[in-house]
């Protein structure tokens, strides 16, 4: 025992609806099916399981998770869009579970995606798990910038600057920021008990990004592919913890 292992059970059973979620929705994205459908569905299944849909009223925010196509970096709005076999999509999932959070989001290909769209969606991914796996006590935060930004700039891809990972519990988004760039051996100490998500959203092009008129979605000013993976992490005496790891073990596509 010590003094944060009843805030890790939690966010375990956070997580761990969240990343049910996801792997739910993975057989419902194919070409006919709406974003709002997969939000429709995404939403039940968070509430039949026990938890509330974190994105649901947040800020104004009109539905349960987010759908991100293609140029669209991260906050995509859920709408009538009908999935088509050459879309890449992000789905980002918030569950809340006896008020703790669990943030997660995969990558899917809609049907057959272009090589460069899955060579940058392996790379997201690859880039989220070499930070994940630095983690422990001791490190700093400019460490895991470090990890994803040094990856995905020697394969030309760019990581966006204006969203980040954030600390996570209780609360949706706290402290501490987590940027996926930054410099070896920067920014505070990890420490353990701490939980806060690792979530990198990598571009093809530049690493430029406006907001739409919704003001929410958010899109490449270069109108460039991005790809986004998103885990919450906590850091523990000689290590970390996913609390959002699949139960089916699905990882990056394809899902099988
Ligand atoms: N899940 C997003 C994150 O990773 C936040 C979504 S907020 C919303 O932090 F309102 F856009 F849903
Ligand atoms: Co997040
Ligand atoms: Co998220």
């Amino acid at each position: 025992m010590n003094n944060y292992s009843e805030k890790f059970e939690k966010m375990r059973i956070a997580g761990n609806l969240a990343a049910r979620t996801l792997d739910m929705l993975t057989d419902h994205v194919k070409p006919g099916t709406t974003t709002d459908f997969i939000d429709k569905i995404g939403y039940e299944f968070i509430r039949d399981n026990g938890g509330f849909s974190a994105p649901l009223f947040y800020r104004g925010f009109k539905k349960s998770l987010c759908t991100s196509l293609n140029h669209v970096v991260c906050h995509g709005i859920p709408s009538d869009r009908i999935l088509n076999e050459t879309d890449i999509l992000n789905i980002d999932v918030t569950a809340i579970v006896d008020n703790h959070y669990g943030d997660t989001s995969r990558m899917f290909c809609v049907g057959n995606t272009p090589i460069k769209a899955n060579n940058l969606i392996n790379a997201t991914y690859e880039s989220m798990m070499r930070a994940i796996n630095i983690l422990k006590p001791g490190i700093k935060l400019g460490d895991i910038g470090y990890e994803i930004q040094s990856y995905v700039e020697e394969k030309g891809f760019s990581v966006v600057r204006d969203f980040c990972g954030h600390g996570i519990n209780t609360v949706f988004h706290e402290y501490p920021n987590v940027l996926h760039y930054g410099k070896k051996n920067t920014g505070i100490e990890l420490v353990s008990g701490m939980t806060f998500t690792i979530e990198p959203m990598i571009n093809s092009g530049k690493y430029d990004v406006k907001i739409l008129a919704d003001g929410w979605t958010a899109v490449t000013k270069d109108k460039s592919l991005s790809a986004q993976f998103e885990h919450t992490v906590g850091i523990t005496e000689n290590g970390y913890e996913i609390f959002t790891k699949s139960a089916k073990d699905y990882s990056k596509p394809p899902y099988k």
